[in-house]
């Protein structure tokens, strides 16, 4: 029997703009199509004047005098103008009278007997910032340092963040949910001597022991000089003294002046790990200039956000992935609509936990992952109905395509059937949505991500770069450079180069199939590296096999994405034992290494099904023949071409296998 959330329903209706949005938003950002097109061809053949504009709206001490230039695949974007992210994010609100307006309004998770909630005005957060900016500078933080900051959704990390763009810190985030491993290998490569955390972080109701991962972490971090350690959960931790230090303490001594410091457009402004198909995560860089136009100008147009409209927009995600840098911080605050942020988890205390916080907060603007979606259906209908959601004008979703019934779900149940939902695609590396309906503008089709956001050529093409006709898969790539776009790979030119520009000279290859139909929309349709989707959320699947394989028993695995009702994708693994290896095969080991690669990685890479095999099947040159892996794992009868398979046998094992 199929799944009735999973299994793609046809759903061909196309739904236009919505009158609600229109008649409630306040102003629109993009009236019609007419207009969307006009400006997207600007966009493409004239980025000069079209991004010049856009870019001339906010602050810059220096103007830039050229927009872009572009060496592929290098460009740089208002190289020679200078500016400041946390000046356009926080400054400039105080300066044009707007410093007791609401910037961030947070949630905490515990919630009894009443939401712990804390506003911070852009007032608030210049002295906040400014302070903890002298706090770092204090403990030696220099312009281009790159401080790794580890904590929990809290006020401080939004602040952590400001300052470094403040001093010229590149900040590198590292979602809280990574064990101490993950930790070792990014602050290594980011070589960062301070680490900002907390002492915990609450999570369904559990302390999430931060400040001892971090600990744990640096006992192979020699490197490391300070810890600057915020106080949540007031649960016990060990301060080294001389290394660690409270961050109440430090901040609070510091003096709340602190000039920005004039950054030049093409200097690194934060750098995010994330997952690629081999070897360790890569730090993806963006820049300051580039990135500060790009992700304000996509959100304000995507969301169509209206300042001092009584805007207020709630994005689920944790500031540890791409999605909460640009649109709960940096694509946000320059709008000057109220971003909230919720420290916790969705079903804590109870699964209405953010439709009560929609009611509360009177959100407009709602944005989350379709694996959200998917649990908010199987947790029931009743959740949302129990709360007043009339206040939302504009749902988005992210993260990976959207099944059709999900769609139609979110529409009906959260959007009262008249709020447009927005299936923003993008990446890590495009710093912001690159294919994407505009509000009140595009009619949308459920599943597919429609067209391309301004500046953004992009095509389907074949191996060869050749553009495809409609409804044929190919390659999603983008022609041309647009601001958002990734400067590189922290301290690797060469697997730049080779992951997005090698396959197609002078493309920027994304790493997902995709189609186009016959109106033009987009359809993607998943990683065609070894890239897996899971709640959307990236990994790759080398990482998850490295720590399989770090395990005594044993001596090979394959990981590969399975399909999984809520996740979208889960983690199937075939794993080989190791011959000195003389326990039982058995649910006992499944569940010991399923426990291992949680200790090593975080509970996000922790396999959903892990079969054991004598052998793997392989291809006469030794490649792990991982399409067959996934048909079994997915339950398929395989229907490809085993030709090349090395030993016949191990295919029909792995069947026999089949639980
Ligand atoms: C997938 C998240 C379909 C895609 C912002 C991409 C999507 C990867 C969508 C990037 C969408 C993201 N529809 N697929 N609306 N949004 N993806 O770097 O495979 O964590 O390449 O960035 O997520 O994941 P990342």
């Amino acid at each position: 029997m199929s799944d009735p959330i999973t299994s793609m329903l046809r759903e061909d209706r196309v739904f236009e703009p919505s009158a609600h949005f229109l008649e409630n938003i306040g102003a629109i950002a993009v009236t019609d199509m007419a207009s969307y097109t006009r400006m997207y061809r600007q966009s493409i053949d004239d980025p000069t004047t079209f991004w010049g504009a856009i870019a001339k709206d906010f602050h810059w001490y220096r103007p830039f005098s050229t927009v872009v230039q572009w060496n592929a695949p290098d460009a740089k974007w208002f190289a020679d103008g200078t500016t400041n992210v946390c000046a356009n994010c926080v400054d400039r609100q105080v300066q044009s009278g707007h410093g007791d307006e609401v910037a961030i309004i947070w949630e905490g998770e515990p919630c009894a007997p009443e939401p712990d909630v804390r506003r911070l005005t852009y007032r608030d957060l210049q002295r906040d910032v400014s302070q903890t900016a002298n706090a770092l500078k204090s403990i030696g933080v220099r312009r281009g340092d790159i401080v790794t900051i580890y904590m929990g959704m809290v006020p401080e990390l939004t602040i952590a963040m400001l300052a470094c763009a403040r001093i010229g810190a590149p900040h590198s985030v590292i979602f809280g949910g990574f064990a101490p491993n993950a930790i070792v290998d990014r602050v290594h490569d980011a070589k960062s001597k301070v680490i900002i955390t907390c002492d915990g972080g609450w999570r369904r109701g559990s302390v999430v022991p931060l400040k001892k991962n971090v600990d744990d972490a640096c006992e192979k971090l020699p490197e490391v000089e300070h810890i600057l350690v915020v106080q949540r959960t007031n649960t016990p931790v060990t301060m080294r003294a001389g290394r660690d230090l409270w961050w109440h303490e430090i901040v609070a001594a510091q003096s709340t002046e602190c000039p920005c410091e004039e950054m030049n457009s093409e200097d690194l402004l934060f750098l995010l790990y994330t997952s690629g198909s081999t070897g360790k995560p890569k730090g993806i860089c963006h820049t300051t200039g580039g990135y500060m136009v790009y992700t304000a100008y996509t959100a304000k147009t995507t969301f169509n956000l209206v300042a001092g409209r009584n805007h207020v927009y709630f994005c689920t995600a944790d500031i540890g992935w791409i999605t909460g840098h640009s649109y709960i911080v940096y694509g946000m605050l320059p709008n000057r609509v109220p971003t909230v942020m919720y420290e916790g988890a969705p079903n804590f205390p109870a699964e209405d936990r953010f439709w009560a916080m929609v009611a509360r907060h009177k959100v407009t603007h709602f944005y989350t992952a379709p694996t959200a979606i998917r649990a908010f259906m199987k947790w029931g209908d009743q959740h949302p109905a129990k709360h007043d959601l009339s206040s939302l004008l504009l749902l988005g979703t992210v993260g990976e395509p959207i099944n059709p019934q999900a769609w139609i779900w979110y529409h009906q149940n959260i959007g009262a059937a008249r709020c447009p939902i927005v299936d923003t695609m993008w990446q890590t590396e495009t710093g912001g949505h690159i294919i994407t309906p505009l509000p009140g503008c595009t009619p949308t089709v459920p599943g597919s991500c429609t067209l391309p956001f301004f500046g953004i050529d992009a095509a389907i093409v074949d191996d060869k770069g050749e553009e495809l006709p409609p409804n044929q898969g190919g390659l999603l790539v983008i022609r041309k450079p647009w601001p958002g776009m990734l400067r590189g790979i922290h301290g690797d030119r060469d697997r730049f180069i080779e992951t997005y520009w090698s396959r197609i000279a002078g493309m920027y290859v994304a790493g997902d199939g995709a189609r186009r139909d016959e109106r033009g929309y987009f359809w993607i349709m998943g990683r065609i590296d070894d890239v897996i989707n899971v709640s959307g959320h990236r990994l790759g699947t080398m990482e998850v096999e490295s720590a399989l394989v770090s395990h005594p028993a044993v001596v090979e695995a394959a990981v590969v994405g399975m399909p999984h009702e809520i996740k979208g994708t889960g983690i199937a693994a075939f794993v080989t034992l190791a011959p000195s290896f003389t326990g039982a095969a058995d649910d006992s080991l499944r569940r010991q290494l399923a426990e291992h690669v949680t200790k090593e990685i975080g509970a996000i890479a922790r396999p959903d099904m892990i079969r054991f095999t004598a052998l793997l099947p392989k291809t006469r040159s030794g490649k792990i023949m991982r399409r067959l892996l996934r048909d079994i794992a997915a339950g398929r009868d395989s229907t490809q071409d085993t030709t090349t398979l090395e030993d016949f046998t191990v295919l029909a094992k792995l069947r026999e296998s089949d639980e």
